[in-house]
C-alpha cells in the first residue's frame, strides 16, 4: 500500500537527509572553520541499529528517499553496513551520499555494493592552490575518488560547486568543461548562511542568475530533467549530455516544493535546514520507545515543519553549523 507522509502545508515528505557523523576530514570556511571543535560525543551517536529502527519507521510512514550525509559521512566507520541494512527496508527506493570524495577510492565499491547509486560530491575549486584554501585538503585525492566512483559505475555522479563572489566565481566555466569532459552532471549552490564560521555568507553571496547569463553566452541551454529529489532545477546543454541544476535557496528558495526532513547524529530531527525547530529522537529510542511509538513521534515532529526557511529576512539567526546536517 502507498503510504503519504504530509505536513500541514499539503507539502509530502518522502525524503530524510541522514547524517551519520557531524565530523569532518575537510575544513571548507563556509560550513566547518579551522579550529571548530564542538562535536557531539560519541555516545550520543545513534548507533546503527537505532538509525535503523527511526528509518523503519520513516519508511513505515510514506518515506523512500534517503540521503547519507555528514560533516563527511566516509568518516563514520562501518558505513557500508548501515547502507545495506537502509537499503535492504521495504520503502526504500532511492539510496545516495553527498560526500568530499577524499576517502571515496576507499570506499567506492563497499558503498556500491551496499546499495548507494547516485552521489553527489563536493568540488568547489579545480586549482590545487585555491581547493586547500577553501577546504584545507587535496584536491587530488578528491580527483582519485571521482575516477574511482565513475569506474565502480555509480549513475549519476553530480558535482556541486558553492559560488562564491570573488572566491571561485572565475572557475565555472573551468569546472563545467571538467563535467562535460568526465560525464558527471553539474550543480551550482547559493551560499547559505549556516553558523558562525567567521565570514559573511552574504559578501560572497553570488546570485546564480548571473552564472545563467555567462553560460548562456557560450551554450544553449534548455530545460532538462534528472534523477533527484532535491531542489535543483536543471538545464541541458543542447547538443551535450551535460546537465546543469542551479540550487537557489536565496535568490529563489523552493520550500513551497520541500519534501525532505533531517537526522542528526545524535538523533535530533531538524524539519527546515533553516529554521530551528527541532524534535529529539534519541531519548525515546534510549528508552525503548517502540516502532509504533517511533512513528507518532515523528509524526509530531512533522506537523510542525515551518513553511519556508528566512534566510534572507533574518540573516545570521541560524547558529547551528551546516555540518551538523549536511546540507
Ligand atoms: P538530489 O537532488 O537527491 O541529488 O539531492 P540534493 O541536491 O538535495 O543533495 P545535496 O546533498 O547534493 O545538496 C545540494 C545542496 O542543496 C546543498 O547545499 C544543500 O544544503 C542544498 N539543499 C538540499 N536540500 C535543501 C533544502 O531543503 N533546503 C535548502 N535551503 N537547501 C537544501
Ligand atoms: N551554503 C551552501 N551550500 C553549502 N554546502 C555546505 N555548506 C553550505 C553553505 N553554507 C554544500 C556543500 C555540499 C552540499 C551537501 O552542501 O558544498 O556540496
Ligand atoms: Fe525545506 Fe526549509 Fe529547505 Fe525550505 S529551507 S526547502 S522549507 S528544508
Amino acid at each position: 500500500m502507498n503510504k503519504t507522509l504530509l505536513d500541514t502545508f499539503g507539502r509530502t515528505i518522502e525524503y530524510v537527509r541522514l547524517s551519520v557523523t557531524d565530523r569532518c576530514d575537510l575544513r571548507c570556511f563556509y560550513c566547518m572553520p579551522q579550529g571548530f571543535r564542538d562535536f557531539e560525543a560519541p555516545e550520543h551517536w545513534l548507533t546503527f541499529d537505532e538509525i535503523e529502527k527511526v528509518m523503519a519507521a520513516f519508511a513505515d510512514l510514506g518515506v523512500k528517499r534517503v540521503r547519507l550525509t555528514g560533516g563527511e559521512p566516509l568518516v563514520r566507520k562501518g558505513l557500508p553496513e548501515l547502507t545495506s541494512r537502509l537499503a535492504a527496508l521495504p520503502g526504500i527506493e532511492d539510496l545516495s551520499l553527498s560526500s568530499n570524495a577524499v576517502q571515496l577510492a576507499r570506499d567506492a565499491k563497499a558503498l556500491y555494493e551496499g546499495g548507494v547509486r547516485r552521489l553527489n560530491i563536493s568540488l568547489d575549486s579545480l586549482r590545487p592552490e585555491r581547493f586547500k584554501e577553501i577546504t584545507g585538503g587535496r584536491l587530488d585525492k578528491v580527483l582519485a575518488g571521482l575516477r574511482a566512483a565513475r569506474e565502480t559505475g555509480f549513475d549519476p555522479i553530480k558535482i556541486n560547486m558553492v559560488v562564491m563572489r570573488g572566491i571561485n566565481d572565475d572557475e565555472v566555466e573551468a569546472v563545467t568543461d571538467f563535467c562535460l569532459e568526465h560525464g558527471f552532471t553539474l550543480r551550482f549552490i547559493e551560499t547559505m548562511p549556516m553558523g558562525e564560521t567567521g565570514r559573511e555568507a552574504s559578501e560572497m553571496f553570488l546570485d546564480l542568475r548571473e552564472v545563467r547569463e555567462r553560460l548562456e553566452k557560450r551554450f544553449d541551454l534548455v530545460p532538462g530533467v534528472m534523477p533527484g529529489g532535491g531542489p535543483a532545477r536543471y538545464v541541458q546543454v543542447t547538443g551535450t549530455d551535460l546537465r546543469i541544476g542551479f540550487i537557489t535557496p536565496i535568490s529563489q528558495h523552493f520550500c513551497d516544493t520541500c519534501n525532505r526532513v533531517r537526522l542528526g547524529v545524535d538523533g535530533t530531527l531538524y524539519t527546515c535546514l533553516g529554521q530551528d525547530h527541532s524534535y529529539p529522537l534519541r531519548e525515546h529510542l534510549r528508552n525503548g520507545a517502540t516502532h509504533d511509538e517511533i512513528r507518532a513521534h515523528i509524526l509530531k515532529a512533522i506537523a510542525l515543519k515551518p513553511e519556508r526557511h528566512e534566510f534572507n529576512e533574518k540573516p545570521g539567526r541560524i547558529v547551528r553549523f551546516m555540518s551538523m546536517t549536511g546540507g
